[in-house]
Parts: structure tokens; C-alpha cells; sequence
């Protein structure tokens, strides 16, 4: 079947085509841009297949050896052969080792989920297959030079497009009962809005029903950072409004496709982090006069408005699904008992997660400390607009790897508020993650590729009741990522090692020991997910760092299971009701 979409070249958006393209109108456009400044937009159009499209923004891909869809290996039940306990016996005699000695007071609810996660972009590969148009994470793999620290791409990663047959039955072997996974927007409508491709569809309803056969629930997720090039390269993607109406109507397809074999669903994925990666990198995408320091915020915007849009739609395709998005986080304690670090402690909230949970747990606007900055340059959500954000989230579904000591600037908070060269403007709060060596870390570090993660699992607990008693979510919490990067594993070479990841399966272990205690204290937490499935593309660190509970050899795409995967499993079961 044939894609195409009108394509604008418009001067002033000095496109990737400038960087190496044979394309022979690209350079031109580039000149143009350089002719006519001050004298209005030149634009031209062209009328572009899916192929040219990849041809000229990314052009060659790699494939991989299996490229149709296979059915599950065997799993070897040897390999379903726990490892060696981490646990030592009790010492001195008698005291409690809780994955020995059972403490009765604890209780994972009978229908309490526990499962692994994943994202198109970072498993799927199979980049050009079948119709999926590039999204601007192919574009910055591909073309923006050291983006990617190691120069990976996701042109084959776990090759999950053909072999998710394999990766959900050796979840459900494991005995893992809820997969997480998101859709491919660029699949579904290659240039993001416009004509269905019907084979991408096709494609995650055979995936969906292979859950269901495994008694696996599937959980999709429609946005998780692969965001159509063609929209970015239009209008700037989530910097304009003209967003909002396309991620409905993707939302639309998608709902009306799935909505009767999917219940769970988030809708966008941390936008915390997707509209801190804009501004992007100059001269690969669409130009913009937006200020840098003001992105962020449009996007974020965008994203509020595009979320609840989606929500209101789906309630309305089937008003029994529930739908989140998907934020992301740690605890914030304050690194002294001065009155300058609690309020950076409010500061640190106000612009992450109430940046995007205020307003749809709480009012349908935004944070006071945050709306202080952006009520400078945002226009106000309309009524209109406040009443659809607000209540458009059933679960607190949150991503909460870590957690972090936070501090007033040096110069003071009203200093830092005054004074936008200050390198921690607008938000003016800091952490001792930013800087190395001047304090103690909040707990073991992960990979060095991952500076922002440490191990922080004593903190779950008040993490978690300070959302519940906060934010009051009506479908309680899910914390719908965690994990840790184990460190130094990329640099393991025989298989042995690579499967024992001691802080990753400690790091499991305390963290659902810390949601046992949670729970005991009456937080309504009703869910876990794992990141990851398995190793995969870690964005601009490659494959160089690993969250996987599954090791793959990208040699042989074959998976094996971590020590992780095991501990993970085993502390749910001894403590789920039965
Ligand atoms: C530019 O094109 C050449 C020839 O097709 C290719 O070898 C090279 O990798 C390309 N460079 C980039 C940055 O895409
Ligand atoms: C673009 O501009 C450069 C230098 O100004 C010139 O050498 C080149 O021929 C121009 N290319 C086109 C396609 O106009
Ligand atoms: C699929 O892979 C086989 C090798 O396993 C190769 O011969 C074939 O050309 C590939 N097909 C496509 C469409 O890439
Ligand atoms: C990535 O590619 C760039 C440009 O070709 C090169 O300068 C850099 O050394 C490469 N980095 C790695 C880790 O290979
Ligand atoms: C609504 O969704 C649920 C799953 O959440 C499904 O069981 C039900 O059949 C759907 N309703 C309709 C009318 O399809
Ligand atoms: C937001 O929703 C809550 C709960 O339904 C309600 O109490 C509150 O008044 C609403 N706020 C606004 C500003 O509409
Ligand atoms: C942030 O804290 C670090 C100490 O960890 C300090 O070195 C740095 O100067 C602080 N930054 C600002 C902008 O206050
Ligand atoms: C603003 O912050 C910058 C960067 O820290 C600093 O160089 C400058 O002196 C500050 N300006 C004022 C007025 O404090
Ligand atoms: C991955 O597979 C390749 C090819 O079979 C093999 O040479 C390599 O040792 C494997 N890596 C590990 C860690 O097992
Ligand atoms: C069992 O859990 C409860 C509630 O979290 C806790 O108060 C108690 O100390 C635990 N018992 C032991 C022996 O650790």
C-alpha cells in the first residue's frame, strides 16, 4: 500500500535533508533559507512516498536475519531454574529474613498486577517494516552526530516486531501476568495523521491476542517518545496546538481498534522528559522562534490538552477503560532542615511531577510556583480546557526508579528566580545528583551512563503515601516503571556474569519489600512494572546501558533470564493473597 503526504519545505526550517542527502531539492531549500531573510516564507511542496521520506531525513536502515514474524522457541526449562538465594541465613538466630520468614502483616492484594514493560521505539526494530514512517528518534540516531553516545540506533534493537510471539511467552514461563507495552504511532499513520496503514493494526492485534492466550494482560501505552517525523518536521510537533487534534485522532483509531481486549491504558509517557528534549537539536527539524527556555512548557501544554483530549475520547468509546499517563519522579528530601531547602523542596515538585498531576488530579491547572513562570508566556487554559484536564487520570501510574536530596541554589532561590542566565532557571531548585563529589549519594549508584539513578528504595514508602495523601488518585497508584541500570554490565563478556545482577535483584527486592510496608500502612498501590523486559535501546546511551531482567545477545537476538527476573517474581508470589 502506498503512503504519501504533502511535504512543505518552508524556509526557515533548515531540515535534515541539508546534512547528506541526494535529494536534489534540499540544497536548495537550505539556499533558500539563507536568501530570504526578512522577505516572508518561500515554500515549495512535493508530494512524498514513505520510502523517499525515509530516503531522504534517514535514510539507509539495517535489517536483521529474522524478519517475518516466528513463533516461541521452546523455553528450556533448565533455564527457569532459579539461582543461588541472595540471602544469607539469619544472624543472629531468630531474626526475620522476610523471603525466608514470612511477616504475616504483609499482603500483596489478590488483584494486585505486577509485570515488565516496554517501548516501540527501544524493542521493536523492523524500522521501515511495513509501512511504519520514521518518527524523529530515527532522524536522531540516524543523522544528529553524537546524540547517541554510542551510535546506536533502533533499526533492528530486540527485533521484538517479529519475535514478540518468543518475548511473551517467556514472561507468562516466568510467571509474569501483565506486559506493558506502547504502539508505534508512525506505524499506524506513517506521517501522523492522514491514511491508516491496516498491517500495523494487524500487527498489535495479533500481539494483543497473543497475550490473552498466554493469560498475559496487555497494557498499551500511545505515546512513549517516538513521535511522528513528519509532524515534527510540519509544524513543530508538540510546540504547536496542532498536535492535540492529531494525537486524538491517532487515540481514536486506536481505542476504537483494541478498547474491547485492552482495559489499561496511558496515553503519554513522561512528559516530564519528552518536552525537556526540546528544544532538539537545530538544523534536523522545523525551526522555531520559540524561546529554549520556554519549550518545555509549550510542549508540556500541548501534552495536557492532547492527554485529556484522549481521555475524554476513550471514556467515551468505553467508559470502563481506564486511562492514565504515565509521569515520572522520586521523592524529594530536603538536604538540610533550612527554610531555603524546603521551599526548593516545593519548587522541585511544582515543575516536575505537579507540573502535569495538579492539574489532572487536582484543579486542571497548573501548580501556583510553576504558573508564576509560565502565565509570562503560556496563555491560560480556558474553562473549557480546565474542566477537561481536570479528573482525566484514574490511576497515579508513576515511574519512580529513585529519589533525591534537593537544595536551594547557591545564589539563593529569588536570585536564581531573577536571574535567567542561572543554570539552574526556571526551576531553581538543585540537587546533589547535579554535581559529583560534594555530598553523600542517596544510595549505591547505578551505571555510570545513568548519573540521575541511584538506589533509593528506603525512600518508597513516604514517596509513596506523600502522592496518595497529594494527589488523592481515585484507581490508586501504579508504579508503571522501575529498575536500575546494573553497572558496569555492558562491560561483561561471558554470559555467567552478565545473568547475575546483584543490585538489580536487591534493588527489586527492597523496592517490592518497601511497597509490602506501603501497603501495610493503608497506601492503595495496585500495581508494578518492570523496566525492563529486556535489555534495549536506552535513548541517547544506546545499548551500552542495560535495565533489562532479560539479557539478549543482539548478535542472535536470543534472551535469556537475569537473577533479577527471579527475584522480582519470587517476592510477589510468597507474599500474594491467595
Ligand atoms: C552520507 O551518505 C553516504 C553515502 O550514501 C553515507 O556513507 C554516509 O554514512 C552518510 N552520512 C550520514 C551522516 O548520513
Ligand atoms: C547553494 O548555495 C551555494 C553557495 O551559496 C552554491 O554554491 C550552490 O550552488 C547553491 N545550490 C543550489 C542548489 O542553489
Ligand atoms: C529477510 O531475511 C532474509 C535472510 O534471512 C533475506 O534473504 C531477505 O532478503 C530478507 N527480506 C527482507 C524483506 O528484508
Ligand atoms: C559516532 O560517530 C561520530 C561521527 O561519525 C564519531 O565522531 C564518533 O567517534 C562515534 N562515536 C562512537 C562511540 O563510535
Ligand atoms: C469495554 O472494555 C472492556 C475492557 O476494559 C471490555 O471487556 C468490554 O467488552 C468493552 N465494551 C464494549 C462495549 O466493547
Ligand atoms: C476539579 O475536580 C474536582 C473533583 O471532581 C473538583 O472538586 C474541583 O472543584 C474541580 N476543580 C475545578 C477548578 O474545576
Ligand atoms: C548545585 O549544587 C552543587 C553542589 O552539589 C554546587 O556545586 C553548585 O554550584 C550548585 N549550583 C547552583 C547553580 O547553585
Ligand atoms: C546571573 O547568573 C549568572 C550565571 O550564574 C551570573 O554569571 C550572573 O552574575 C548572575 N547575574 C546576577 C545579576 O546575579
Ligand atoms: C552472543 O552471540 C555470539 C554469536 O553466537 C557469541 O559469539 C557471543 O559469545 C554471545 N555473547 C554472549 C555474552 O553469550
Ligand atoms: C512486619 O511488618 C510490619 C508492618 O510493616 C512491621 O511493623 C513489623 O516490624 C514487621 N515484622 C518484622 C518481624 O519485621
Amino acid at each position: 500500500m502506498a503512503f504519501t503526504a504533502v511535504l512543505a519545505l518552508l524556509a526557515g526550517a533548515r531540515l535534515a535533508v541539508s546534512q547528506n542527502s541526494s535529494f536534489p531539492t534540499s540544497t536548495a531549500a537550505a539556499n533558500a533559507t539563507q536568501t530570504s531573510s526578512g522577505t516572508g516564507s518561500l515554500t515549495t511542496t512535493f508530494e512524498l512516498s514513505v520510502d523517499d521520506f525515509w530516503d531522504i531525513y534517514v535514510g539507509p536502515v539495517s535489517t536483521f536475519s529474522i524478519n517475518t514474524t516466528v513463533e516461541p522457541t521452546a523455553i528450556p526449562s533448565s533455564s527457569l531454574i532459579p539461582p543461588p538465594s541472595l540471602y544469607y541465613p539469619p544472624f543472629p538466630g531468630g531474626q526475620q529474613v522476610p523471603l525466608q520468614t514470612k511477616n504475616e502483616s504483609w499482603q500483596f492484594p489478590k488483584d494486585f498486577w505486577y509485570g515488565v514493560a516496554g517501548a516501540a521505539y527501544q524493542i521493536e526494530g523492523a524500522v521501515k517494516a511495513e509501512g511504519r514512517g520514521p518518527s524523529i528518534w530515527d532522524v536522531l540516531t540516524h543523522r544528529v552526530t553524537n546524540y547517541i553516545v554510542t551510535n546506536d540506533t533502533g533499526d533492528v534493537a530486540d527485533n521484538n516486531y517479529y519475535q514478540y510471539k518468543e518475548d511473551i511467552a517467556r514472561i507468562a514461563a516466568l510467571g509474569i501476568k501483565t506486559y506493558s507495552f506502547s504502539i508505534s504511532w508512525s506505524r499506524i499513520l506513517p506521517f501522523g495523521s492522514g491514511t491508516v496503514n491496516e498491517a500495523a493494526l494487524a500487527h498489535y492485534d495479533d500481539l494483543i491476542d497473543t497475550c490473552h492466550q498466554y493469560g498475559v494482560t496487555p497494557m498499551a501505552t500511545l505515546y512513549h517518545w517516538d513521535l511522528p517525523l513528519y509532524l515534527q518536521n510540519t509544524y513543530g510537533g508538540w510546540l504547536s496546538d496542532s498536535i492535540v487534534a492529531d494525537f486524538t485522532e491517532y487515540a481514536r483509531i486506536v481505542f476504537n481498534r483494541y478498547h474491547s481486549k485492552v482495559h489499561y491504558w496511558f496515553t503519554i509517557n513522561e512528559p516530564i522528559v519528552f518536552c525537556g528534549f526540546y528544544p532538539l537539536p537545530q538544523n534536523y527539524f522545523k525551526a522555531t522562534t520559540i524561546p529554549d527556555v520556554e519549550q518545555p512548557y509549550w510542549c508540556g501544554h500541548h501534552a495536557l490538552l492532547a492527554h485529556s483530549s484522549a481521555y475524554r475520547l476513550g471514556k467515551s468509546i468505553n467508559s470502563s477503560l481506564s486511562i492514565s499517563f504515565k509521569t515520572n519522579g522520586g521523592y524529594k528530601i530536603p538536604r538540610t532542615d533550612s527554610s531555603a531547602d524546603a521551599d526548593a523542596v516545593q519548587r522541585a515538585w511544582a515543575f516536575n511531577e505537579a507540573w502535569f498531576a495538579d492539574p489532572v488530579f487536582l484543579t486542571g491547572d497548573y501548580p501556583s510556583l510553576l504558573k508564576d513562570f509560565v502565565s509570562g508566556f503560556l496563555p491560560d487554559f480556558t474553562s473549557e480546557q480546565i474542566a477537561q484536564i481536570n479528573g482525566s487520570g484514574d490511576i497515579f501510574a508513576h515511574d519512580a526508579y529513585t529519589s533525591d536530596f534537593v537544595m536551594a541554589p547557591d545564589s539563593g532561590i529569588a536570585a536564581c528566580v531573577a536571574n535567567s542566565s542561572n543554570e539552574l532557571y526556571p526551576g531553581c531548585y538543585n540537587t546533589t545528583k547535579l554535581y559529583a563529589g560534594d555530598y553523600w549519594a542517596i544510595g549505591p549508584a547505578g551505571d555510570p551512563g545513568t548519573p540521575w539513578l541511584n538506589k533509593a528504595t528506603d525512600w518508597v514508602p513516604v514517596f509513596l503515601k506523600y502522592i496518595q495523601d497529594t494527589w488523592k488518585p481515585r484507581g490508586g497508584i501504579a508504579v508503571s516503571e522501575f529498575g536500575i541500570s546494573e553497572p558496569y554490565e555492558e562491560l561483561r563478556t561471558s554470559l555467567p556474569s552478565i545473568l547475575i545482577d546483584p543490585l538489580r535483584s536487591q534493588y527489586y527486592v527492597d523496592y517490592m519489600q518497601a511497597i509490602l510496608i506501603a501497603l501495610s500502612e493503608g497506601v492503595n498501590v495496585v500495581g508494578t512494572l518492570a523496566w525492563s523486559i529486556y535489555d534495549n535501546l536506552e535513548w541517547t546511551s544506546g545499548y551500552s546501558v542495560k535495565f533489562g531482567i532479560q539479557y539478549v545477545n543482539l548478535t542472535t537476538q536470543e534472551r535469556y533470564f537475569k537473577a533479577s527476573a527471579f527475584e522480582y517474581v519470587n517476592i510477589i508470589e510468597k507474599y500474594l493473597e491467595k
